[in-house]
């Protein structure tokens, strides 16, 4: 072949080229165009020619980089590489470009023609997108991946924390147990000793000879000593779960209000007394004698805890401790139906440490002579002994409520206990976050991670300081879910206020370990605010979350 087959004019190598010309006038008007670019923009050379600029094809950003960089970088270098525009075609479509320009002078060193050359970019264009979606998608994975790691410790951390709490749990409940043997064995002998005593001080009190005064009041003396004993005794005997019971089917609103009376001249005048009994209030087996016991025992250390005065409310209501619930307890505890009787104060309260000790017997914090500290291990042996369960709240500087849960107690006329569904169905979450405020470690893990489970998302704070920071940080929060006291200054109320100044109409779910009534009478929180009691249900928390989150 001779080299003339291969012969292209100049022209034919400047229109043809698998690029694209232009020669533009310094303000940009185009004043020469090669073939490929007006095949690439789908225009005639005379319309293009005819007053057309460079910048008129580009879109917005395109002009305005034009004119701020373009324009002037090119004045001052005189030559600009590689600069990617979008060149707008005449049938609307966008053709990615690169463009390379010099600028020609003219004799007195004036700008006079800018040659630019573009080279279409649409493949280019493509790889720097899939590139861009690569390399995100690998910094998402491995952001997934830190996080994973980052709760991946917390987890553990979680669930160390959890065994510790579970371990603490179970030997208190050993010790419960061990010092109830023990004391229970002692009392069983001692009641048999003090049979003997009492018969035989009897027996002297009948043969003493009349007269002898000295001799009486002796006798008499032992006697007192000796009944005061078998009343320590009784009382040993019921926290080790071993004295006799008469259990009855109670009517427990009966109870309560039969009680009134010896309850007021109980508690004396600066103490008001509040009952409210729940409508509708299924019946429990238990001591009669017993339950009104347990009762006073709760008002009179009520009464102690107040000493200038307050309020004390007795409660009754239904209640279901449900699988999740009764899991979490050292004890072993029948999930099922109960019948609740909380009795609460506005009194001094107590600390954590107290707390754990109150029902040991023996222990007190009242002056020797005051108290025995055997008040709360007899009502503690009596719930147990009757298959029950007694949770305690206190709040130091606040109050306390004690709640004693009693099996219910079905009848024949009563639908049966099986016929509440094992399982009722869960409103789960579908990822929405909560924010859980609580400042007893133990609730807040209970808490967190139930509503984990059911699919939230939570944050959680142990005061009101570190709550209103994650408020302010997390514009996702849908519900605040605090409990009414906390520790740090702030209280639930004040929080709610706080959150609401920064989040208006932000949703808040209270929970307090004080029944419904004591917290509303004792103005803690206005009527008509969410409330959730402690000890809530897995199934009860999941229940009045959703109403929450759906605005019912
Ligand atoms: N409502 C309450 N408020 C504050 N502290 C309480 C309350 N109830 C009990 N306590 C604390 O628990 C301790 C033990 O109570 P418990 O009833 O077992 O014994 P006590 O009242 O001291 O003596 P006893 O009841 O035998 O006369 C009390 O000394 C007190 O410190
Ligand atoms: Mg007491």
């Amino acid at each position: 072949m001779d080299q003339d087959s291969f012969a292209e004019t100049l022209e034919e190598l400047y229109e043809g080229a698998a690029c694209g010309y232009l020669s533009t006038l310094p303000d940009g008007t185009i004043v020469r165009a090669n073939r490929t670019f007006l095949t690439w923009i789908g225009m005639e050379r005379k319309d293009l020619l005819g007053g057309r600029r460079f910048q008129d094809f580009l879109n917005i950003g395109g002009k305005i980089f034009y004119d701020t960089h373009f324009a002037p970088l090119l004045r001052m270098q005189g030559s600009v590489n590689e600069i990617a525009f979008d060149l707008t075609c005449s049938n609307g479509r966008q053709l990615p470009v690169l463009a390379n320009t010099v600028q020609k002078l003219d004799a007195t060193g004036r700008p006079m023609v800018h040659r630019i050359t573009l080279f279409n970019a649409t493949d280019r264009r493509k790889y720097e997108r899939e590139l861009l979606l690569a390399r995100q998608k690998a910094e998402q994975v491995s952001g997934e991946l830190k996080e994973l790691n980052e709760t991946l410790e917390e987890r553990v951390a979680e669930e160390v924390a959890e065994r510790m709490r579970a371990e603490e749990g179970l030997r208190q409940a050993q010790k419960m147990e061990a010092v109830g043997q023990l004391t229970g064995g002692i009392a069983h002998d001692f009641n048999n000793l003090l049979t003997i005593i009492m018969g035989n001080i009897e027996l002297m009190q009948r043969r003493l000879p009349d007269g002898n005064e000295r001799l009486q009041r002796a006798a008499d003396q032992a006697m007192e000593a000796t009944r005061r004993a078998a009343t320590l005794t009784h009382r040993l005997l019921a926290f080790s779960r071993r004295q006799p019971l008469d259990p009855k089917p109670i009517d427990a609103n009966k109870l309560v209000a039969g009680m009134s009376e010896l309850l007021r001249r109980t508690l004396g005048e600066t103490v008001a007394l509040e009952t409210v009994l729940a409508g509708g209030l299924w019946r429990t087996q238990a001591d009669p004698n017993q339950l009104e016991n347990a009762i006073i025992n709760l008002a009179v250390n009520a009464r102690d805890a107040m000493p200038d005065g307050g309020n004390l409310t007795i409660e009754t209501a239904n209640a279901r401790l449900d699988e999740a619930y009764v899991a979490a307890l050292a004890e072993p505890v029948p999930p099922g139906q109960y019948v609740l009787v909380a009795v609460s104060d506005t009194g001094t309260g107590m600390d954590r440490a107290t707390m754990g000790k109150v029902f040991e017997p023996f222990f007190t914090t009242k002056e020797v002579g005051k108290g025995t500290g055997l008040g709360l291990s007899q009502v503690y042996g009596f719930v147990r002994q009757s298959n029950g369960h007694v949770r305690i709240y206190s709040e130091l500087g606040e109050g306390t409520t004690i709640k004693i849960y009693l099996p219910r107690l079905i009848g024949s006329d009563e639908e049966p206990a099986g016929m509440f569904a094992k399982n009722p169905m869960l409103m789960k979450g579908t990822g929405e976050t909560v924010l859980v405020v609580e400042d007893e470690p133990d609730v807040l893990a209970y808490t967190v991670e139930s509503l984990r489970e059911l699919g939230y998302r939570v944050l959680e704070a142990a005061d009101g300081k570190a709550a209103i920071a994650l408020v302010e940080q997390h514009p996702e929060i849908q519900l605040l879910f605090t409990d009414v006291v906390l520790a740090g200054g702030m209280n639930g109320r004040a929080l709610a206020d706080e959150a609401a100044r920064r989040r208006p109409g932000l949703p808040v779910l209270y929970t307090t370990g004080y029944t419904h009534n004591a917290i509303v009478h004792h103005g803690r929180l206005a009527p008509g605010t969410h409330l959730i009691g402690k000890p809530f249900t897995y199934a009860e928390l999941s229940a009045k979350v959703r109403r929450m989150l759906d605005g019912e």
